[in-house]
This record gives C-alpha cells, structure tokens and sequence, in this order.
C-alpha cells in the first residue's frame, strides 16, 4: 500500500495492510542532529525558516523511518501574529503580554492573522517537494499539518505561558472562568477563526491531514469542556472538513474523564495518551473513531525488549480491527534516544504487518 493510501485509509477506519507509525514531537531534542540546528538557529528562527523547518521535518523521517511527516513548527506561533510576543527559553514557552481583559482580548488581531503565516504555508509547501522528490518504491509519506485548539491556545495566552501552559495551578485562567467568562469566549471565538484560517491554508498549501492538539482539555471537568473548548473545536474541525476534505485527528492528554464528551467530536481520529486503554477508548467512545496512540512515552528511555513489548502490547489491545495509527501517547522527551525511537518504528510496522497476515 502507498503511504498516504495507508494513512488516509486508517484514519477512516478503512483496511490496511499494516497500521501506520509516527511519533509526536518526532524532529526535536532527543536527535543530535537538531541539537546541532539548533546551534545554528533558535527555534523561533526553525519555525519561520522553510528550509530550517523543512530540515527539521527530514530528521525524522530519514532517521527513524516513520510512515508520516509532520510540520516542524510549534502551536504557538499563531499568537505571535495575534500581536502577542512569544519566546522559548530554557523552561518552557513564554507570551506576553498575558491576555486577561476585555481590552487585552480587543486589542488581538483577527483579520491577516492567518495571512501573516505565510512562512507556515510556505514550509508545507516546501516539504511536500522534499517528500515527493525522496519518494521511496512505495511513494512519498504523507504530511501532517497541525494547530493548537482554541482551548489550549486560550491557556497558553492567559497564563503567559510559564511552566507548560501556565503557573501550576492555572488561576488566572480559573479567575475567567469564574469571574468573567465573556471575556474568555471573546478570547476563544477570535483564536477559532484564526486556528480554522490557519489549518485550512496548510491544506490548500498541502498537508494530507491536520492534528488539533488540545493539550490542555484534561484540565475541564467535563460540562466545562463541553462549553469552553467543544463548540470551537467544533468549528475548527468543521471548517476543515467543509474546506478541504481531508482527515481530521485530535489530540488530548490526561482526559480519560472527558471520553464520554469526546463522542461528540467531529473528527475522524482520537488520538489518546496512556491513561487508558485502546479498547476501552473505543468502547467507550462507541467505536466512532479510529484511534492513534498510545504508548507510554517514557518507553524510549528503556532497552529494546522492553519497547518491542509495548509495542506488542498496544497492538493486541487495538486489535485487528481497521483504524489504528500507532502512536506515543504524548510527545517523545528530550532524553528519548534516536535508537529506541527507530526500534519503536520498525517494530511497529514488522509486528502490525505480521498481524495482518
Ligand atoms: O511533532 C513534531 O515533531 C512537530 C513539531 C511540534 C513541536 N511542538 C516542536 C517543538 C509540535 C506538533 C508541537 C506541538 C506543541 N507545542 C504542543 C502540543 C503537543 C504537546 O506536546 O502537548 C504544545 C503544548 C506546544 C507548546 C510548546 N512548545 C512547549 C510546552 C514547548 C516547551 C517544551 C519542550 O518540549 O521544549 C515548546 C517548544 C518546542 N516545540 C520544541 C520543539 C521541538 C523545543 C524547542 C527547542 O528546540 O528548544
């Protein structure tokens, strides 16, 4: 099967030979490789250089053999062309200036936000080049584009963005909640129009299939989920679809409770950390989704045998059925090594082949 007709077809829930592999955070710290472009360039510089990007997006690909590439950029960036500041130093992402009233939620920019990415675009475009001229027998991968929900955008730009999405216990965001929720469904409703904009141009420039990461969905109970991030992500997801066509994924982390909600998303695929099993997603999820993940991300700190088992052990519990995209569950760390991501990747395609046969 062809790359994309593999990956395509497992994302709806269509028979594949072999369930396709890749990694969240696949170009990053981990690799020397990126260490060493990031000698050269800051990480902003990466993200709003097509080639540096398009570098970054190769690593991966060239190295561990995945079944898909994905955008080297970041979810924050487009609140930099929201007029907001973004930084990356040493302790995570920080934005300023962090957005708590009425007035600050005024002064975001809307209109030309999405145009003011063009560099995004143009990386997409430029990888989709790459991809198609280092096409292997079976033909090029396909490419993932992303964005950040508007959820988890809002987090980012009301806690100032310390710490992973905020100080620890989220308060200022909580504040909103409490005190003034108009001003935070202003937020969300300007960041959803950009985030649509934005993934919808990174189709049209070329990407086979968007991620919305809603990182931070497992911080709502879920009737709270279900007013501050649903409706937009909704909106998100439908523009896409009714743009473009292409698959929809969406991503949560630490949201096991919210599962039950999750069945009203308009998606194709549920992409799910390790908190739960496969099997009990899709029951409980009532099998409407193909589902990607979920191992345990730590895995890549451990000896072979011991990534060759979870890998075995995801895939019996997914099953045989049509639509799983192996996955981590979140992101691959910093002290993951290169060796252990590849072994997950060969493992993935030689096991999940030979259960197809
Ligand atoms: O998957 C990929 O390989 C594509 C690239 C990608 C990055 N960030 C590169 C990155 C993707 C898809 C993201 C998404 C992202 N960014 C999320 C959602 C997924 C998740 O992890 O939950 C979030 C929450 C962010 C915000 C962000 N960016 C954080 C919290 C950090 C700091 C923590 C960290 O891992 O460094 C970043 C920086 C970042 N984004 C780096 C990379 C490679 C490291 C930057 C560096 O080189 O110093």
């Amino acid at each position: 099967m062809d790359p994309i007709s593999r990956f395509s077809a497992a994302c709806r829930r269509q028979p594949v030979d072999r369930p396709p592999v890749w990694i969240m955070r696949q170009a990053g710290r981990y690799m020397a490789s990126y260490r060493a472009l990031r000698g050269r360039a800051s990480f902003l510089d990466i993200c709003k250089q097509p080639a540096l990007s398009c570098e970054a997006t190769m690593m991966a690909v060239d190295q561990l053999g995945v079944d898909a590439a994905i955008l080297f950029s970041d979810i924050l960036v487009p609140l930099e062309a929201m007029g907001l500041t973004v930084e990356f130093p040493e302790g995570g992402p920080e934005i300023g200036p962090a957005v708590r009233t009425a007035d600050h939620v005024e002064r975001l920019r809307v209109a030309g936000a999405a145009d003011a990415l063009g560099y995004v675009y143009d990386a997409v475009a430029l990888i989709r080049k790459t991809l198609d001229e280092r096409a292997g027998a079976d033909g090029p991968l396909p490419l993932l584009g992303f964005a950040g929900a508007p959820w988890t955008l809002a987090t980012y730009a009301i806690e100032g963005g310390t710490n992973k999405g905020g100080g620890k216990n989220k308060h200022a965001l909580r504040r909103l909640i409490y005190d003034a929720p108009d001003v935070l469904h202003a937020l969300l409703e300007k960041l959803t129009v950009v985030v649509a904009d934005y993934l919808v141009r990174q189709v049209e420039a070329g990407a086979h299939a968007v991620q919305v990461f809603d990182t931070w969905a497992g911080l709502l109970a879920p009737d709270e989920w279900r007013a501050l991030s649903l409706p937009y992500t909704t909106r998100v997801l439908e523009a896409v679809c009714a743009r473009t066509g292409v698959p929809t994924i969406h991503y949560a982390l630490e949201s096991a409770h919210l599962l039950d909600a999750f069945r009203a998303l308009p998606c194709d695929v549920l992409s799910v950390d390790h908190r739960e099993s496969l099997s009990s997603v899709r029951a409980r999820t009532g099998g409407r989704f193909a589902l990607q993940g979920n191992v345990e991300p730590g895995v890549m700190t451990a000896s072979l045998p011991a990534i060759e088992r979870a890998v075995a052990a995801c895939l019996a519990d997914y099953g045989d059925a049509p639509g799983h995209i192996m996955n981590l569950g979140h992101g691959i760390t910093p002290d993951a090594s290169v060796d252990a991501a590849r072994h997950f990747v060969v493992t993935a395609q030689r096991l999940g082949a030979e259960r197809r046969r």
